[in-house]
C-alpha cells in the first residue's frame, strides 16, 4: 500500500466510533473536496491529502484543548510508515494551522496546500452536511435547537467561544454564514458560495415552521 492507503487505514481505524462530526466520513468528504480544489493549483498532491487524513486525529477540543496532540500523533504516524522528513513538517504545520479557532488566534505560518485543506474542511461546515453536523454537534452538547430570546453573539473572543451554550442556530449567524467570505481558493469560494444559498434557504424554511406558517 503507498503512504494515501496506508493512512486512510490508519485514521479510518483510529476513529472508529467517533461523534458524528468527526467521524470517519468528516475525514472521507474533506480527502474528496481537498481533491477536487487542488486539481485547480499547484500543489503538492501528497501533502494535501495526508493533512485532509490526518487534520481531525487529535481534535482539542476533546482533548483539554491541546492543540499539539493532533500535529504530534499524525508525525508519529507518519514517521512510522517512512514518509519523508519534509513532508511531515508540513503536514503538521497544516493541521495546527487549520481550525477556526487557530485563525481567530494568530497565524504564523502558510502555504497553497493548508488553504486547500482549510477550504476542504471549511466546506464540510456548511450547505447540508453542514446544517447536519451543526445540529448533531448540538445535540451532543445539548442545546437549544434555537430560542428567539438568546441572540447571536458576533464579537466572541477565542475562550467564550470554546465555552458558547447558545442554541445551534446562533451557530449559523457565529460561523457558518461567515466561512464563504474566508476561502481561500476560486473554486472553494464557488463551492462555498452555493452552499452559502442553501443555508439561507434553509434559514428562511426554520423561522417559517418555528411560526407555525404554512
Ligand atoms: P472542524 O473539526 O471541521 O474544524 P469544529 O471542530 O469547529 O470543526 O466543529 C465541528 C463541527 O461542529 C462543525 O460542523 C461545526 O460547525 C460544528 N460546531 C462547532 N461548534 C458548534 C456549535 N456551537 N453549535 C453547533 N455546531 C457547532
Ligand atoms: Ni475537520
Amino acid at each position: 500500500m503507498n503512504p494515501i492507503q496506508l493512512t486512510e487505514q490508519y485514521v479510518k481505524s483510529s476513529l472508529e466510533g467517533a461523534e458524528g462530526g468527526h467521524d470517519w466520513w468528516h475525514i472521507f468528504r474533506v480527502w474528496q473536496t481537498a481533491k477536487t480544489i487542488a486539481a485547480e493549483e499547484y500543489v503538492d498532491i501528497e501533502v494535501v491529502e495526508l493533512a485532509a487524513l490526518l487534520h481531525d486525529i487529535a481534535d482539542s477540543k476533546f482533548h483539554d484543548g491541546d492543540e499539539e496532540i493532533g500535529p504530534a500523533k499524525a508525525g508519529e504516524f507518519l514517521k512510522s510508515i517512512s514518509v519523508n522528513e519534509e513532508t511531515i513538517k508540513h503536514v503538521q504545520q497544516i493541521i495546527r494551522n487549520m481550525s477556526f479557532k487557530a485563525s481567530l488566534g494568530e497565524r504564523d505560518f502558510h502555504s497553497k496546500e493548508l488553504e486547500v485543506v482549510q477550504d476542504a474542511d471549511r466546506l464540510d461546515a456548511i450547505g447540508a452536511i453542514g446544517i447536519a453536523r451543526a445540529f448533531s454537534y448540538g445535540g451532543f452538547k445539548q442545546r437549544e435547537f434555537y430560542n428567539p430570546d438568546i441572540p447571536p453573539n458576533l464579537n466572541m473572543s477565542k475562550e467564550e467561544y470554546k465555552k458558547s451554550t447558545a442554541p445551534t442556530i446562533n451557530h449559523f449567524y457565529e460561523k457558518l454564514l461567515l466561512l464563504k467570505d474566508k476561502m481561500n481558493t476560486d473554486t472553494g469560494r464557488r463551492m462555498a458560495q452555493q452552499r452559502h444559498e442553501f443555508m439561507e434557504l434553509y434559514l428562511e424554511q426554520f423561522y417559517g415552521e418555528w411560526q407555525g406558517e404554512k
